[in-house]
């Protein structure tokens, strides 16, 4: 590749929040207000709490939240890498917390044993070092006039990079089901892409058994265990 054409994946700025409503539009989802996830990314970015609680495996990453408000935790375990082809932006990757599952985490801790660990309840601490064994893939898309040379491959690798440094065991995510060629595209990144509407067993990262990510018969999820 000649140095006029070249690519990096890099961290974001500011402004590069501003593209959410793009990168989104081109996964189908079609959010009518943004102006809160993007002052919430901008808001953590700017102070210095994105992303600082992922790739410290060992007890790093759970002292890291214990520190931080809990308001700032969901942030805190969000991954945001942008590709640039020349400086532009032409790709996005998200991943990370997923609400649902920290919501989870909150309403468990509150009824299990009354032991604590710096003064959170067990339970919810060891749902939480559960919940961040695995990440949500929230955005992972490349510009339309880029499409097919390898880009979201690539975004493929360095979301696992990052799965790897932070020792997740799982990496997820979900498309919607009348989108095929996501089907053709995670399968050949070497994920297990479930039938529409099937749920996946959250067992592995909660460890009660009949626990599920459900969806719709218009989602499908995609898994793959991080190496
Ligand atoms: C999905 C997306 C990220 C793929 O990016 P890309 O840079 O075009 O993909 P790559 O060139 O890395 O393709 C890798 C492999 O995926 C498969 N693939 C990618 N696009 C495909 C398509 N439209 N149809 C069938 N297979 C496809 C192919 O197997 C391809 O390998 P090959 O080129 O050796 O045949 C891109 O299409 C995109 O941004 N889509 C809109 C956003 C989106 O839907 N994101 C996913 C939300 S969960």
């Amino acid at each position: 590749m000649s140095p006029s054409n070249r690519i990096a994946v890099t961290e974001p700025a500011a402004e590069d929040f501003e593209q959410l409503p793009f990168w989104y539009g081109l996964a189908g989802v079609d959010q009518k207000d943004y102006s809160a996830e993007i002052h919430g990314f901008t808001s953590a970015l700017q102070d210095g709490y994105l992303g600082v609680a992922v790739g410290k495996p060992g007890r790093g990453n759970v002292e890291t939240l214990l520190d931080l408000d809990q308001s700032r935790w969901y942030y805190a375990r969000t991954s945001a890498r942008v590709l640039r082809l020349n400086g532009e932006p032409i790709g996005m990757l998200i991943m990370g917390a997923h609400w649902r599952l920290w919501e989870m985490m909150k309403k468990r801790g509150a009824h299990l044993t009354g032991a604590t660990i710096d003064g959170f309840p067990l339970g919810e601490v060891d749902f939480m070092i559960a919940a961040m064994a695995m990440a949500k893939l929230h955005v992972l898309a490349v510009h339309p006039d880029q499409h097919g040379r390898g880009h979201g491959r690539r975004l493929i690798r360095e979301a696992l990079k990052i799965g790897k440094a932070d020792r997740l065991s799982m990496l997820y995510g979900q498309f919607r089901s009348d989108r095929p060629h996501l089907r053709k595209f995670y399968t050949a990144a070497g994920f297990t892409v479930l039938d529409p509407g099937e749920p996946m067993p959250l067992y592995m990262a909660t460890g009660t058994e009949g626990d599920l990510l459900v969806v719709e018969s218009t989602e499908t999820i995609f898994w793959t265990t991080v190496p």
